[in-house]
Parts: C-alpha cells; structure tokens; sequence
C-alpha cells in the first residue's frame, strides 16, 4: 500500500489497496484504518463500486448509519445526493433534492445532529459533472493545534448544541419537515474530540451548531462562526476534484467539509454510507453530562 500526500498537511491517496481488499482482508483493514486514523482524508480511485462493494467496505470500520427520514434512501445504509428525481429528470433549483445540495455547501461535519455522530463517511462518485461539484475538506486537527492555548483550554470541555434544523433553516425554513422535527431534537456535544488511537485533539463543530453551555446565544454565534472561519481559511484546505470511479473516505470527528456548487443543467449523482461512532472511537469522552435543571 502506498500512500500519497494530498491536502496541506492531511488527506492521502491509498494506492496498491482497494475497497475489496479492505471488505475481505484483515490486513488490508488494518493498513487502510490505520492511515485513516492519521490522514482524516483518504482517496481511493478508479474503483468499481457497486453499493454492495461500498457497503461491504464500509461496515469493516464499523456499525453503519441508516439514512434519516426525509431523505433519498431513507430507512437504508444510502444516502442518495443526486439531482436526479424520482422521474429520471433533472430536478429544479427549488425542489428538496437541490435545496439539500445547497445545505451541503456549508461547512459541516456529517451527522452531529444525531443521537450517535458519525465516525466516518465514505461517498462514492456514480455520475460527476462536467464543471465544479467539488468537496472541499479542512483538518479540525489543524484548527485546534492553530487555536491559542487559552481558547483550547476554554473550549476542551465547552458544550455546544446541535440541530439539523439550525444548518436548514439557514437555507430554508421550510426544509425541515414534521418528521424531521419529531425525530431529530438537537443533541449535545463536546467542543473536541480526543482521537484515542494518537490522542490528538480536533474541534468538534458544523453547520449543525448553534449554542455554547453558559454562553449568550449571539455570544455562541459569534465564536462559532469566527471558529469556523479560521478553521476553513482556503490555505488549508483540500479540494477534491471527482472522477468517475473515486471514492473518498473522511474522519467526521477530525474534519469538516462542503459540497462546492455546480451548473443546475448537469447531472450530479453521489452516494455515502456513514459509519456510526463508538465509545472504541472516543464517543464516551465526547458526551457531556447531563445539563443542570434550570433553576425555578
Ligand atoms: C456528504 C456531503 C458534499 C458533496 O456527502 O456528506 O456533504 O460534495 N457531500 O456532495
Ligand atoms: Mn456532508
């Protein structure tokens, strides 16, 4: 297995090993979780992926997420991002397929909003257009050993909230459906997370954040937009050009990332299974305790 550098200090491409090996070889895991462990980021091309072969790859990392409701491939291990519609034509820039696209294009960290984050995403490239529709990655990693040792000691234990309907209302309002209200109510989690394999710290936030445990609500809005800014300066950011037949892996508690826009008349047609996180991967840490009742 080789590995070759391609973002400003993470992200790999894995050559010499494939999504199969990974599937049916304890080795080949072995390797490939290893460099996912230290790159956040790896990029495998020229695969010939079924969703069979990525889902048999992804479950060797661990439990697999099902896809929310309201969603393309909902109730299954696929979450479906294509602006293709159920008819087989191009669906217009107001329908809920493209208006998801565009929520993409925030700088996020998949899935914060659920019970159980995730511990990584795999998106396989099935139908790429002509021009733009890049993912563009930063290390959280590096945003943390960036932060001044002050800010890193005030947000190691900081507690944020996070909720799907904070990053959609932020496009629409009317994106968040009765279902989605009922079955996704905002979660808690620490402003860090501690890689337990290296011990490496990251700052844990995305699109989906919007409140800081014993912070005003604009004071929190305001670090955390500040946050994200530094956090996803271009210099240090990588940006993924697909091909068809590439397959991109990220750590979702050591980066975040964003879709980049593309023409309305091309087709655009991905697929992601996401793997949940487990205590194995740091999640009991991550978990603050319970918030103190208000006083009456
Ligand atoms: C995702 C995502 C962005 C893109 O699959 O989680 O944010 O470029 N994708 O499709
Ligand atoms: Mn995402």
């Amino acid at each position: 297995m080789d590995l070759v550098p391609l973002g400003p200090g993470f992200g790999v491409e894995v050559r010499g090993v494939g999504l199969i090996d990974v599937a049916s070889s304890a080795d080949a895991y072995a390797a490939v979780r290893a460099a996912f462990e230290e790159h956040s980021v790896l990029l495998f091309r020229n695969q010939s992926v079924t969703d069979d072969i990525q889902t048999a790859f992804s479950r060797a990392f661990g439990p697999l997420e099902l896809t929310k409701v309201s969603s393309v491939g909902s109730g299954t291990f696929y979450a479906r991002l294509t602006n293709i519609g159920p008819d087989g034509a191009l669906v217009p820039p107001t329908h809920r397929q493209a208006l998801t696209a565009r929520a993409n294009q925030l700088w996020h960290t998949d899935s914060s909003f659920k019970q159980t984050p995730a511990l990584a995403s795999v998106l396989s490239a099935r139908i790429v257009p002509g021009h733009g529709g890049e993912t563009q990655f930063t290390s959280t990693r590096q945003a943390w050993d960036r932060l001044p040792p002050a800010l890193q000691e005030r947000l190691r234990d900081a507690v944020a909230t996070h909720s799907y309907a904070n990053s959609r209302s932020q496009i629409d309002p009317r994106m968040v459906t009765p279902e989605e209200h009922a079955t996704l109510p905002p979660v808690r989690w620490r402003m860090s997370w501690r890689n337990p394999v290296n011990g490496r710290r990251a700052l844990y936030i995305a699109s989906h954040a919007y409140a800081i445990d014993g912070m005003g609500d604009n004071e929190a809005k305001a670090l955390l937009a500040r946050l994200t800014e530094e956090a996803t300066q271009p210099q240090h950011t990588y940006i993924h050009r697909w091909l068809p037949g590439d397959v991109v892996m990220w750590d979702n508690r050591a980066t975040m990332h964003r879709g980049r826009p593309w023409p309305d008349a091309e087709t655009r047609s991905m697929v992601r299974t996401t793997i949940s996180a487990t205590d194995a991967d740091g999640l009991g840490e991550v978990r603050p305790p319970a918030p103190l009742p208000r006083a009456a």
